[in-house]
């Protein structure tokens, strides 16, 4: 352990004692500050931060004891010892029940005063730690760090604005690697809660056996292996925020419980009869589709409900036109600062292969690719040949489809290719019709026709008028 920061305030009247305590504390490498009056004291915390203070409870004028009362109205995070005279073991209660960290009674063995105040010390270092940690986390999950400026993406961050300041249940439906988690976070930040504890659980990493545990406790001697009684992460998150990662992953009777304490906010250790209550948000998220989930028996409609409070669904990325462009350009940035590397850019040639990719894998896909090329690249701009071969992917895709289609008619088939073929263009070109039927080399009103036809919605003519002058011919 090393030695805070901050120094140790004493407080006595007696001259001697106060040398006595500096010089043992200073050999032990405490910075110490040392004065005979609470007066004195208030002075000097007015302008200065220590992590201890060790007061002596009889004092002339404001007593030891009204010290310590107003440190912890004032300065809530600087721990106190009370030294207490000789045997007043009531005193010593009301000090500990006042705040004090500790207390000794007169007379102490110097190794008892040391042993007491390191304690202390590593107290306050993970007390300072942990806040480090969560300013920290809090920062991590801003919304500013959802990149994109396609319509669905600032429709996303507008709702998640709205609903994060309610209380209500959030449950996050999307493909893997679209964002769920980053979302989840910002919900919590932009939250009145943003302050307290922000619990997440990966419902898949945890073993099913282990996962109720976890969420809710345990007795000592609940199950074999329960050694202690463990505190369930509910309660770590009490007052704050709790994030159910794969949700849709979770067992039954485990959903039984959690609708107990979606409801109201109860819920039992596992080995315990007595019922507990939280007061804990919940965010839940999964890349399953959870319908057919339901459908299939494997997820409790009724929790889905409960859940389904608020619905956020980032979108996939091939949906997303040129947030494609702006999330590498990100990437590219973060990833050739870490790597000491000045790329600049993308070539244009790499820029049209990061468009027409489908990404099944979303901005994960897009951030590990673009890491890659930051350090496969050798030039100052992306080139095509530091992208990863999108083909063999490509490629893999479309012979899992001529598997699916064996079984179907012909016609059928054609159809569905087709309907494939301008859903993709669709996507890649962001929706625009025009940049869609220039994609595909016909008309835009072939286009149109033919979307009608496949019975495929969507498609925008805004901002499409004057880019194209095609001729609008219905094909035979
Ligand atoms: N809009 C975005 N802006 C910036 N980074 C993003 C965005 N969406 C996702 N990312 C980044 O992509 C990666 C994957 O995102 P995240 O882990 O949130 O996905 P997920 O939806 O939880 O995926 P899974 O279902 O596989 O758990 C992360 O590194 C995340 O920071
Ligand atoms: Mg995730």
């Amino acid at each position: 352990m090393s030695i805070p920061a901050f120094p140790i305030l004493i407080v006595d009247d007696e001259k001697n004692m106060r040398i006595s305590l500096q010089d043992l504390l200073e050999g032990e490498g405490y910075k110490v500050k040392a004065v005979e009056s609470a007066e004195g004291a208030l002075e000097l915390l007015n302008h200065q931060r220590f992590f201890l203070g060790i007061f002596d409870g009889q004092l002339g004028g404001i007593s030891g004891y009204e010290l310590l009362a107003r440190v912890r109205q004032q300065w809530p995070d600087m721990l106190v010892m009370m030294i207490t005279a000789y045997a007043t073991p009531s005193l010593a209660v009301e000090a500990i029940k006042a705040g004090a960290k500790d207390y000794l009674s007169k007379p102490y063995a110097p190794e008892q005063l040391l042993h007491a105040v390191a304690d202390c010390a590593r107290m306050f270092q993970l007390t300072e730690e942990n806040a480090s940690l969560k300013a920290k986390s809090a920062e991590d999950y801003s919304i500013h760090r959802i990149v994109g400026d396609s319509p669905k993406i600032k429709e996303l961050r507008r709702l998640i604005q709205v609903i994060a300041p309610s209380h209500a249940t959030v449950l996050i439906l999307g493909e893997s690697g679209t964002g769920k988690e980053l979302i989840a976070g910002a919900v919590h930040a932009l939250s009145s809660r943003k302050d307290k504890p922000y619990v997440r659980i990966n419902c898949a990493a945890i073993p099913e056996n282990l996962l109720e545990s976890e969420l809710f406790g345990h007795e000592k001697g609940a199950f074999t292996g329960a050694i202690r009684q463990k505190l369930g992460r509910v309660e770590e998150a009490d007052g704050g925020t709790i994030f159910l990662d794969e949700i849709g992953d979770m067992s039954r009777p485990l959903q039984a419980k959690l609708l107990r304490f979606l409801e109201n906010g109860t819920f039992t250790r596992v080995g315990s009869n007595e019922e507990l209550k939280v007061n804990v948000r919940l965010i839940a998220a999964t890349n399953r589709d959870i319908i057919k989930a339901i459908q299939e028996n494997e997820f409790r409609e009724d929790l889905f409900h409960r859940l389904n409070v608020m619905q956020l669904t980032p979108p996939p990325l091939r949906g997303r036109g040129s947030d494609i462009l702006q999330l590498a350009e990100y990437f590219l940035a973060h990833f050739a600062a870490s790597l000491n590397r000045s790329i600049k850019g993308f070539s244009p040639a790499a820029k049209q292969q990061l468009m027409a990719h489908h990404w099944p894998g979303n901005v994960r896909e897009l951030r590990n690719a673009v890491e890659r090329a930051a350090i496969l690249e050798p030039g100052s701009e992306v080139q095509t040949q530091s992208l990863p071969d999108f083909q063999v992917e490509a490629q893999l895709r479309r012979s899992s489809n001529m598997v699916a289609a064996a079984d179907k008619s012909l016609d059928e088939t054609l159809a569905q290719f087709e309907r494939d073929l301008i859903q993709n263009a669709l996507e890649t070109s962001g929706d625009s019709l025009t940049r869609t039927s220039e994609r595909l080399k016909i008309t835009r009103h072939a286009l149109r026709y033919r979307m009608q036809r496949l019975g495929i919605s969507g498609g925008q003519e805004l901002g499409d008028e004057g880019s194209s002058n095609q001729s609008d011919n219905i094909p035979g």
